[in-house]
């Protein structure tokens, strides 16, 4: 993985000197709360319903192990003992006291990390494949051009007081697992018939109140102009992107308002004086940078079926199926390490937790982890002889449920546990109906299926491309939630469609059990929910969720954290 440099590691650490100094200043009130603000949102510091939450970016999704025990300490030592992994390959801790910060940013540098960027209107972490230098899929290895957006993103001067937030996404393989579609840029890398690299562009997607798939408006630039043709884009988005309204403020809702070709025009037109410009990349410094993502001292290996040594273990078996994807050099397999246990909000992992992936990641992953924008933890490069102690001891620790891409494998934002701009709560909605479907043989039945939560407009759960999507809002007060279906992320990226009027907390299990009779009734051979939600549309969901009333039930809601 990639090393800090001397400038690295001297900007990371005059940035602290200066945020310290910051926070005493604040501590002996010589700034105010309202001129502080700025200068905590720099370094990653929210005000979150109950205390500070500090939003540390995992570039990439890539960690290694002292990284990631790092966290562990980070929440043993200055929060309540777990932290939370996001859609945007971050990590999230809630707890935080305003003291202690500069001391977290300084042991977060002793390992390479940092919180810059992770708030306000600039670019923030470049996100990609968490199966990227290992998918069997793959065309390139993204990374490296990812680390390069991050190295030329990263104290941009240009783009620090951006219209608004902007968010790239990278992938390398052929199936989009970076949800490209809905990030300001969604990057994917391309071969010409000369077999060149090159980058398909993608702009202007996005959720939150205006979802938008975005629009391809280069399907090929060659790679030596991956950063000045992102930069092009980034002066036009500059230039002008709304300031008036921080609603329209989203490069999607320029894009939207120019139209996609004349947005690409204007792209061209500012990228005709950048191209071949000081920040063409060459060879060099794009192998300067890969030589960090190098291939692992991998073994000559046969290809196993685990299956077969363990013939008869049915919960290894689905664990196999469910948990352990493909890798492109033979003999070894990625693992998915569930951050999805029934009882546990999704993302959250405990610091005994991320020590002991470490430690598995140490053991048998050449010391790294991935983070995945689903919430949950992947060791890349297991043995396949490996797979079935891996598997006892992830499951000894919870971290084994089989239910990766399953009903249980929800994405869901904080909420209203503990999000200020929340409507209404996610955790409890997301725990109610892990608690109704648990059983993990009806699960297996449904198969694929992405149910996403959020408790807002701001979409942080990508409730838009769940296939079941569920939004908190708030009506007169109190909490309810709308569902829509048919959405999806990947190649065949769509926005979900309402089904009709919203639910109380208590009546969602039974709305998720009867849009899953209507798929149970309808579905022919091979065919997920979202293709038979696409294939009938909203109609016969729509019939049979509000054909009876469902009882409101027990309260659920119960703020287990608080
Ligand atoms: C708890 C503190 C959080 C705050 C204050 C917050 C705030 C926001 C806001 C205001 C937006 C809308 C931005 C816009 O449309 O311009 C947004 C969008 C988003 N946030 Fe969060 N969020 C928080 C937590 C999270 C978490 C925990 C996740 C992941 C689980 C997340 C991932 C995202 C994503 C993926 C979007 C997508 C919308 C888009 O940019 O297209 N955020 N967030
Ligand atoms: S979707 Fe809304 S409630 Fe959920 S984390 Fe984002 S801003 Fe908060």
């Amino acid at each position: 993985m990639y090393r800090y440099d001397q400038y690295d590691h001297l900007i990371v650490r005059e940035r602290i000197a200066q945020y310290r100094d910051q926070v005493r200043r604040r501590l002996a009130d010589e700034l105010t709360e309202e001129e502080f603000l700025p200068l905590r949102l720099q370094n990653g510091l929210y005000m979150q319903r109950h205390a500070y939450m500090l939003r540390i970016a995992v570039p990439y999704g890539l960690l290694s192990t002292a990284q990631m025990r790092m966290f562990a300490h980070i929440a043993r030592k200055y929060d309540r003992g777990y932290g939370h992994f996001t859609t945007r390959q971050n990590i999230q801790f809630n707890w935080i006291e305003l003291e202690q910060t500069p001391d977290i940013l300084t042991d977060l540098a002793s390992v390479e990390m940092h919180a810059i960027q992770t708030s306000g209107n600039c670019i923030r972490n470049t996100t990609t494949d968490e199966y990227a230098g290992v998918a069997a899929d793959e065309i390139i290895d993204p990374r490296p051009y990812a680390e390069l957006i991050r190295q030329w993103s990263t104290f941009h001067p240009e783009f620090i007081a951006l219209p608004r937030k902007f968010k790239i996404a990278i992938n390398g393989a052929v199936e989009d697992r970076a949800a490209i579609a809905v990030h300001d840029i969604g990057l994917t890398a391309v071969r010409n018939d000369a077999g060149e690299v090159g980058f398909k562009f993608m702009v202007g997607g996005g959720l939150g109140r205006t979802p938008i798939i975005g629009s391809v408006i280069n399907d090929f630039v060659p790679w030596q102009h991956l950063l000045t043709y992102t930069e092009a884009i980034m002066r036009v988005y500059n230039q002008f992107g709304r300031r008036d309204n921080k609603y329209k403020a989203r490069i999607k809702i320029l894009v939207k308002a120019v139209g996609a070709e004349e947005f690409a025009r204007l792209v061209e037109a500012e990228f005709a004086d950048l191209k071949d410009g000081p920040e063409t990349l060459t060879r060099e410094e794009v192998e300067r940078v890969a030589q960090w993502f190098n291939p692992k001292p991998y073994l000559t290996l046969p290809s196993i079926d685990p299956r077969a040594e363990h013939a008869g273990d049915k919960a290894f078996a689905n664990w196999l199926q469910r948990n352990v994807k493909p890798h492109k050099v033979p003999g070894y397999a990625s693992v998915v390490l569930s951050l999805k246990k029934t009882g546990v909000p999704p993302g959250d992992a405990t610091a005994e937790q991320m020590d002991f992936v470490a430690d598995l990641a140490d053991k048998y992953s050449f010391g790294e982890l991935r983070v995945t924008h689903e919430q949950n933890l992947v060791l890349a490069d297991v043995e396949q002889s490996k797979l079935f102690e891996v598997w006892q001891q992830a499951k000894a620790r919870g971290l084994a449920t089989p239910n990766i891409g399953l009903l249980t494998d929800m994405i869901s934002c904080p909420g209203g546990d503990y999000c200020s701009l929340a409507n209404a709560k996610s955790i409890p909605i997301a725990a109610a109906i892990a608690e109704r479907f648990d059983n993990l043989d009806f699960q297996h039945d449904i198969g694929d299926i992405e149910l996403n939560i959020s408790g807002c407009i701001n979409a942080c759960g990508h409730h838009h491309v769940g296939h079941i999507g569920v939004l908190g809002v708030d009506k007169d007060g109190a909490e309810w939630y709308q569902v829509s279906i048919g959405g999806a992320q990947g190649n065949e990226s769509a926005i979900g469609k309402i089904i009709g009027p919203s639910f109380s907390a208590p009546q969602m299990p039974e709305v998720v059990g009867r849009l899953l009779e209507v798929y149970v009734k309808n579905r022919v051979e091979g065919e997920r929910f979202v293709d038979v939600a696409q294939r009938l549309g909203v109609a016969p969901f729509k019939e049979h969720v509000y054909a009876t009333p469902i009882p409101a039930g027990a309260k659920v809601g119960e703020d287990e954290y608080a």
